[in-house]
């Protein structure tokens, strides 16, 4: 269980992104947040797994508060955290198989990695995982050889192969194609419920959020103003969380950079 309580965050003496914000996620749903660019949506999944330090508040993940952790324990928890990015984030020199392993880096010897002598175990792991979302053949392909949702997928089991608690994704298929863009919010739905995982995703598409996820939280300046089913999600919710901005996508094409 992920639950958050009374986030603030500000960047250096600016007003607060992140103002008193509570949110508790149970069991493995899959949860979108909406919201207009810079209503704070990257910076509270980075306040989760500490890219940005929290201002004031508390995060529990399963027990552990991670606001306050520091070195060994931040790296701990941390690798309890897996993350999916909007421009991947792989090594494009280094293979596929090589891009997946650094997901174990917080778990083996610098010296292991270093020298590619991964555990049979993590070999075995990283098949598995590969052969699970359709990338087993890229194995020893350099990763910039593939396209965008091979890339993504990519991503996807390197995060997996931390064997993490939970599971961030910040505009996970904003890069993509549309119809890719669905492919890879349908295997983050289905990974969820495989593996138990609660996966958190900001997205900017909202047609996409309504179909791939079992819960909506709408952002906007800051604050949570919507937490509900995406039934629940009317026009004047929409409206709510949209309003006053240009950059509302309901399902269109605009794919934002943000
Ligand atoms: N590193 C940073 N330093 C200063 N301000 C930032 C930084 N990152 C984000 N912000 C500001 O915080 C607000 C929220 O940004 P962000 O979390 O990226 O929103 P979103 O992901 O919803 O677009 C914006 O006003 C943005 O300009
Ligand atoms: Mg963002």
């Amino acid at each position: 269980m992920l639950k958050i309580t009374d986030l603030v965050k500000s960047y250096g003496s600016g007003a607060p992104v992140l103002k008193n914000l509570d949110l508790t996620i149970e069991g493995e749903s899959v949860v979108s947040i909406i919201g207009s660019s810079g209503a704070g949506k990257s910076t509270l999944l980075r306040c989760i797994n500490r890219l940005v330090e929290p201002t004031s508040g508390s995060i529990v993940l399963n027990g552990t508060e991670l606001t306050n952790l520091r070195g060994r324990q931040l790296r701990a928890a941390r690798r309890k955290i897996g993350m999916v990015f909007q421009g991947f984030n792989l090594v494009d020199r280094l293979t596929v198989m090589e891009n997946v392993q650094s997901g174990r880096l917080g778990y083996i010897s610098t010296w292991a990695a270093i020298m590619r002598r991964y555990p049979k175990e993590d070999i075995r792991r990283a098949y598995e995982l590969m052969e699970r979302v359709g990338i087993a053949q890229y194995a020893n392909t350099r990763a910039d050889q593939l396209s965008g949702g091979e890339r993504q997928r990519v991503g996807v089991v390197r995060a997996l192969m931390q064997d993490p608690e939970i599971l961030l994704a910040d505009e996970p298929t904003a890069s993509l194609d549309p119809k890719t863009s669905e492919q890879i919010m349908g295997l983050l739905r289905d990974l969820a419920g495989e593996l138990k995982l609660p996966v958190l995703i900001n997205i900017h598409n909202v047609t996409e959020a309504k179909k791939y996820t079992d819960r909506i939280v709408g952002m906007r300046f800051g604050r949570i103003i919507f937490d509900d089913l995406p039934g629940a999600l009317d026009e004047e919710a929409m409206e709510r969380i949209y309003s006053g901005s240009p950059h509302a996508d309901r399902g269109g094409d605009l794919r934002e950079a943000s």
